[in-house]
């Protein structure tokens, strides 16, 4: 399905001197480009009415879906600036085939893959200045999302739907860059149970994790990690992003997809080549006292947590009520390594022997 994008450009664009100064400290998701794609749903007609418009307040109906029953999913994907110039996107088609499960579970339309990539393209065609310079870890994070913009209050899948892409250029999202986070673990507060909606990538989940983020905070953490709701023991994900263990041999352990979990896009591309560097990717059932006491006997040796927003962070210790675990592995030797060679794909210094950049 090819798409016209109709195009009205912001009459009043950042100038290049704006730009260039805000790519080079952008911070995560405060700044945002000139442009935004937009693409409408109505039942009946499907997808139609594709443009590009300045970027800026979206006028909705008090009464829209979307404010009332949170009908909405999102995504979250980068653009990269190489060395020679040129702009890539990673793996973006797996991120249209994670939204279009998400809308499955949301009761919202299944936006086609080559529309979801085509909008995402237009937008970084027409705010390719925002794309920060090779040079760094920065990028432009574009974030997709759709709600139910249907002025209707009772209670049913939304006939009008409204497609958006807006794009943010970024640097490391943790503000102290990748030094190490420490986790707070919690079986108090639930992030998803089996039959929710844990695997969509959808607004509610990240609403729901916040209390317990906050928790995390009071302990001195940056982020949380879940316990499965009914199983007490089961590790699940970060508020935000995937975990994964290293052990001592070589193992790169991270719990598997049990549809309570996101499939995450870097978690997968971790996989893929952790194996390239001779590590023994698993995915399985992993329970927090079996981190907690591989941490403590030296069966782990790293953790680190990882999406296309955190990228690939190291994990300096899993904090509880209960004490502290902390992996003693030196200088988050693998962590780093993975990390980099993840990096080296996304930015282009290395052969892209995946098929990943598009
Ligand atoms: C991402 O990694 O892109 C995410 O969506 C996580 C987040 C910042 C909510």
């Amino acid at each position: 399905m090819s798409v016209t994008f109709e195009i009205s450009p912001n009459p009043s664009p950042r100038t290049d001197a704006e730009v260039a100064e805000l790519v080079k400290d952008p911070g995560f998701g405060r700044y945002f480009t000139d442009h935004m794609a937009q693409i409408a749903w109505t039942k009946g007609q499907g997808w139609h009415s594709a443009k590009i418009v300045p970027y800026g307040p979206i006028a909705l109906d008090p009464s829209a879906a979307v404010l009332h029953y949170g009908q909405e999913i999102f995504e979250g994907m980068k653009a990269y600036r190489h060395e020679d110039d040129s702009v890539w996107l990673f793996r973006p088609e797996r991120n249209a085939r994670r939204f279009q499960t998400s809308a499955a579970r949301l009761m919202l339309p299944e936006l086609p893959t080559d529309l979801f990539v085509d909008a995402a393209r237009e937008l970084v065609s027409i705010d390719a200045r925002y794309v920060p310079p090779a040079a760094g870890e920065h990028s432009l994070y574009l974030r997709p999302f759709m709600i139910a913009s249907e002025a209707f209050l009772g209670v049913r899948a939304a006939e009008e739907v409204t497609f958006y892409v807006i794009a943010s250029p970024v640097g490391p999202y943790f503000a102290q860059g990748v030094t190490g986070v420490d986790i707070w673990v919690t079986d108090r507060w639930a992030r998803a149970g089996i039959g929710g909606t844990g695997a969509a990538k959808c607004g509610g989940n990240y609403a729901a994790s916040l209390i317990a983020q906050y928790e995390g905070y009071e302990h001195g953490c940056n982020q949380v990690m879940f316990i499965e709701a009914s199983e007490k023991d089961r590790v699940e994900e970060l508020g935000g992003m995937n975990v994964f263990l290293v052990g001592a041999n070589g193992e790169l352990v991270t719990p598997a997809l049990t549809g309570t979990i996101l499939d995450g896009i870097t978690r997968d591309s971790i996989l893929t080549v952790g194996e390239s560097l001779g590590l023994k990717p698993e995915q399985r059932r992993l329970s927090a006292s079996e981190v907690f006491s591989g941490i403590a006997d030296g069966t782990f040796v790293e953790a680190f947590c990882c999406g296309t927003a955190a990228v690939i962070s190291p994990i300096s210790g899993f904090v509880t009520d209960k004490g502290e675990y902390r992996p003693q592995g030196q200088g988050f030797a693998t962590t780093l390594q993975i990390r980099n060679a993840v990096l080296d794909v996304q930015y282009g210094r290395t052969p892209d022997e995946y098929g990943w950049l598009q």
